[in-house]
């Protein structure tokens, strides 16, 4: 048996599969995220702890003879956030998390300095990890001075689980610190935040072994000795090995918290100016690129909660037939976007209301701006070289089939549906458990699943989705003139 954990934003998930990668079992455990002051978005690390050993309780109470059976661990988490350790492995304050656009400054600073996207691949975008770090030494200067560690979300479960201060690249390639085309830490950059490689986990590749799990947490769970917890992923990366994104050519689009496109390369292929971000993959010598929006279910969780109505209640609404977009235009910036426009202080906006416009038409507004942030993705990635034929859905989002037919009309694209199945990152990590548990050849296992359906373009709306694309991309720049 092997076992995924996968932090997200929202809950932990964990996850049990056999050695035939079918799962056995899964249970989830909710977090909350708190925002301070607008801008900010933080999360308690031993909120994080607390969740995974609800969700793996959860699977003791209903499985616990597979999970006694365990002999490899996968980890996948929430990217870019900052947690940061004292000598004694302590927690310094809250961790401020990939979506907290807080230190706008401080990336804007180290982005001007040309090696971060030389050696990096990226633009420093204020999610990451590194601005965090240079926001901490400006205004918690008493924080930073105590700074013994900077974890990643993931891998400061693995330090409670293991006791190993250790990361992989995938996620470590979301920091603003690694020389992604190397894959190794660069000194430089961290000496231009004030840190040094004393300071970062040892790195190891996804599919490797990165710590053993503590005896006294392998005894709670009724587990033997030897348990391997493998390197694991960025949730982004996990998710490509849960959907076999692996080689390239093979794309997905995740509807979640955030929304994303995501490539996978045979090669590094960076091109900063298009604001796609360009990372290591959890397999060895492989990369991925994907440009990722910041509020993608968040977007309708929030008209979800000023509605009063739940996400499912409000796209039931819209029915299953696409329509063409009306007069209403709604940018999704609510915590401001990273591609295309890396911009840390737009807001978001509905445009075009009339008397007319219901609360249907502000969902099919919501849904229809998702769609066109991620076609902005697929441009970007265009702009970077890679050339998609088609993608497959995953994530929250993708349950509503009106949304899934306005992303293939607004990309253009046909979008396949996995067949019944939960793919997401929590498969993936329990995916490089198993290959860090045997050995197995990474490509072998990181199989697609089947296409239980394929979503095509709404061939006669593809001429009213540009129109209202092109309406889509005149707004920021407007916005933005506006508001600023
Ligand atoms: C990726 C990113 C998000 C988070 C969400 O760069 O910031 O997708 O990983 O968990």
């Amino acid at each position: 048996m092997y076992l995924g954990l996968d932090l997200g934003t929202s809950g932990v998930k964990a996850m049990l599969i056999d050695s035939g990668q079918k799962i056995v079992g899964s249970a989830s455990a909710a977090l909350d995220v708190s925002r301070p002051h607008p801008g900010w978005s933080e999360q308690d690390p031993a909120d994080w702890i607390r969740a995974a050993e609800e969700a793996i309780n959860g699977l003791k109470e209903t499985h616990a003879q597979a999970l006694a059976a365990v002999r490899g661990i996968g980890l996948s988490g929430q990217m870019h956030g900052a947690t940061l350790l004292d000598e004694k492995d302590a927690v310094l304050r809250p961790c401020i998390l990939w979506n907290d656009t807080r230190s706008f400054r401080e990336a804007a600073a180290l982005d001007s300095d040309p090696q971060f996207r030389a050696l990096t691949g990226n633009i420093v975008f204020p999610g990451f990890t590194a601005p965090k770090l240079a926001w901490v030494r400006e205004n918690e200067p008493e924080a930073f001075a105590k700074v013994q560690w900077v974890l990643l979300p993931k891998d400061y479960l693995r330090l409670w689980l293991t006791g190993e201060h250790m990361s992989e690249m995938s996620d470590s390639a979301g920091t603003s610190w690694l020389d992604t085309g190397k894959r190794k830490w660069s000194e430089n950059l961290l000496a231009a935040t004030h840190l040094d490689e004393r300071q970062m986990p040892t790195l190891v590749e996804g599919t490797d072994g990165a710590g053993t799990l503590r005896q006294e947490l392998a005894a709670r769970w009724g587990m033997g000795s030897g348990v391997v917890v493998a390197g694991g992923a960025g949730d982004n990366a996990a998710s490509a090995c849960g959907m076999g994104t692996v080689a390239e050519g093979q794309a997905f689009v995740s509807l979640g918290t955030s929304g994303v496109l995501f490539a996978a390369n045979a090669s590094y292929l960076p091109n900063p100016e298009s604001a796609v971000h360009a990372f290591c993959h959890a397999l060895p010598n492989t990369w991925h690129q994907m440009g990722v929006i910041l509020s993608a279910t968040d977007a309708l969780n929030w008209h979800s909660s000023i509605t009063g109505r739940s996400a499912a209640d409000l796209t039931n609404e819209l029915g299953d037939s696409l329509k063409a977009p009306g007069s209403v235009t709604f940018l999704p910036y609510l915590s401001g976007e990273r591609t295309p426009h890396n911009d840390a202080a737009i807001r978001g906006v509905f445009a075009g209301l009339g008397h007319e416009s219901s609360r249907a038409v502000l969902t099919q507004a919501v849904l229809e701006g998702v769609s066109f942030a991620i076609r902005d993705s697929l441009e970007a990635l265009r702009a970077a070289g890679t050339r998609l034929t088609r993608v497959t859905a995953i994530g929250g989002g993708s349950r509503s089939r009106y949304w899934l037919k306005s992303i293939a009309t607004a990309l253009n694209l046909p979008v396949d549906l996995p067949a019944d199945g939960d793919f997401g990152a929590a498969f993936g990590a329990a995916r490089l458990g198993l290959i860090a548990a045997t050995g197995a050849d990474p490509v072998a296992v990181c199989t697609a699943p089947e296409t239980a359906e394929t979503i095509a373009p709404e061939a006669s709306l593809v001429p009213a989705y540009e129109d209202a694309y092109r309406r889509y991309r005149r707004l920021y720049p407007a916005i933005k003139e506006a508001t600023m």
